[in-house]
């Protein structure tokens, strides 16, 4: 008998422990920095890479390495490109030929994907482009879409979030001749300054925890944001408005972007270009991924803080109620004068869903996307070159998903039957679809047919893309009989 009391007493005790670990964890969880970081370092601008023209093709030289950032707690092992975290920033204009060498000194396999950019599924950086650890990838290509700020970042399938996290991301600049015409504040590191947001869990050594709790199905998010690589930064303004460029390089986590008085800022850009008005806003969302230009009005001598505040869907383990502060914007006693917004920006290119040739739906939940998960051998679906297509998405979940599509931008149709909101009005390569909601996006695949190289879709919070919740599609011309799988090709490694 008393073996079986000391069982019973065990399994209490058990239970107990890990109602106490629950209750701790619930009560732990919100991270809340409003009003107590201390802005002491200058923020810290990614320079431009410099590149050279060669044969009529615009060169950057990329180098995927290890390195040691200083987050505030001694040391951090981090990685970068060029550099110890985070990477240069990358400018083109719309019509350049471009080539980038990605050299990859990096203990591991990765790859480098640009995100949001129209080119070749063969030059895309996604799962099926890796690059082997010691070697050079040489994708090229042209500039063919409007103005934009987009992004790179590592896409080997399994362990983009830990690269991501690491460090390897970077922005990637485009103009055109209409963006550059608008007198929006373009002077890069001066009034057009980039925000490459990420969250770090610090170990007390110092390190990198790279590992979410239990209750993190989205995975970690941490309690320290590093902005371009600063902790704690500031950023002097010296003109009465700064355009900021907003990237959400999380592996998780949403920001909701307030200014710390309430005050409202323009956005004048979403994920891949210019909107065709400034909108005015007091909070903006931002999903893993997304990305938006702001504009900012200051006054002379005036401080105020960028923050991130609950979002809409109060995603606790997923820092869905978290305040942090981001970034303090302090304006010198003499501010130049800036050009006044203009009221209208751009012309968006039209996207008709009358000219819809048919409706895919894709179910989001749990890891899986239509209740498969990733085989980089399986076509999930083939679109044909010149058609509309719409692509309408419902998340089953509780939780929230994230939906991006490679190769185009698209044009959000609804959400859950409304109209989007202002904010999601432009070109866009990824949005967040709350729990239980539907989206419903159009999008058109212009050119870069292939029977070979497919495009991704998928959740972009990157514990779940790395669990499998992506699929890929092939772009075909017309009465191409592509195949249902791909060859083997060297990403099937992982
Ligand atoms: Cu930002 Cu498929 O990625
Ligand atoms: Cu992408
Ligand atoms: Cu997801």
């Amino acid at each position: 008998m008393r073996w079986l009391l000391r069982l019973v007493a065990l399994a209490l005790l058990g239970a107990l422990g890990v109602a106490v670990f629950a209750a701790w964890a619930w009560f732990t969880v919100p991270v809340d920095t409003a009003g107590s970081v201390d802005f002491r370092r200058p923020l810290a601008v990614p320079p431009l890479v410099e590149s050279s023209v060669v044969g009529g093709e615009r060169v950057f030289d990329l180098r995927l390495q290890e390195g040691t950032s200083d987050f505030g707690r001694g040391s951090t092992p981090t990685w970068g490109v060029n550099g110890d975290y985070l990477g240069p920033t990358l400018r083109a204009h719309r019509g350049e030929r471009v080539r980038v060498r990605v050299h990859n000194d990096l203990p591991e396999d990765s790859s480098l994907h640009w995100h949001g950019m129209h080119l070749p599924a063969q030059m895309d950086g996604g799962p099926h482009q890796p690059v082997r650890t010691g070697a050079t990838w040489e994708p090229h290509w042209r500039i063919d879409q409007p103005a934009a700020t987009l992004w790179y970042h590592p896409h080997p399938h399994g362990a983009t979030a830990r690269h991501v996290y690491r460090g390897v991301a970077g922005m990637f600049i485009l103009d055109d001749p209409e963006s550059l015409r608008l007198g929006l504040p373009q002077e890069y590191g001066v009034d057009d300054v980039p925000v490459i947001l990420q969250d770090k869990q610090l170990d007390d050594d110092g390190s990198l925890d790279e590992d979410p709790s239990v209750f993190q199905s989205a995975g970690l998010t941490g309690d320290t944001v590093v902005v371009n690589g600063t902790v704690g930064p500031y950023l002097d303004v010296t003109t009465e408005l700064v355009r900021l460029r907003v990237v959400n390089a999380s592996n998780a986590r949403p920001y909701a972007l307030a200014l710390d008085d309430g005050s409202s800022f323009e956005m004048v850009a979403g994920d891949g270009g210019l909107l065709e008005a400034p909108v005015t806003l007091t909070r903006l969302q931002l999903s893993v991924g997304e990305r938006a230009e702001i504009v900012v009005a200051l006054e002379p001598g005036e401080r105020r803080v960028l923050r991130s505040g609950p979002s809409d869907t109060r995603d606790r383990m997923a820092g869905g109620i978290d305040r942090l502060d981001l970034l303090q914007l302090r304006a010198a006693d003499r501010l130049t004068p800036s050009r006044p917004l203009p009221r209208r920006l751009v012309t968006q290119p039209t996207l008709d869903e009358a000219d819809a040739t048919r409706t895919r739906t894709f179910e989001l939940s749990g890891f899986s996307i239509n209740g498969l998960s990733m085989d980089m051998g399986r076509v999930d679906h083939r679109s044909v070159v010149g058609d509309t297509e719409i692509w309408e998405v419902t998340n089953l979940d509780g939780g929230s998903h994230n939906f991006h599509v490679h190769d185009v931008q698209f044009r959000v149709l609804d959400v859950d039957g409304e109209p989007p909101p202002p904010e999601l009005s432009g070109r866009k390569d990824t949005i967040w679809v709350r729990p239980q909601e539907t989206v419903r996006i159009v999008l058109r695949f212009e050119d870069y047919t292939s029977t070979r190289w497919p495009y991704m879709f998928h959740c972009h919070t990157l514990r779940h893309e790395d669990l499998g919740m992506m699929g890929q599609f092939l772009v075909t011309e017309p009465g191409d009989t592509a195949p249902d799988r791909l060859p083997r090709s060297p990403g099937h490694a992982h």
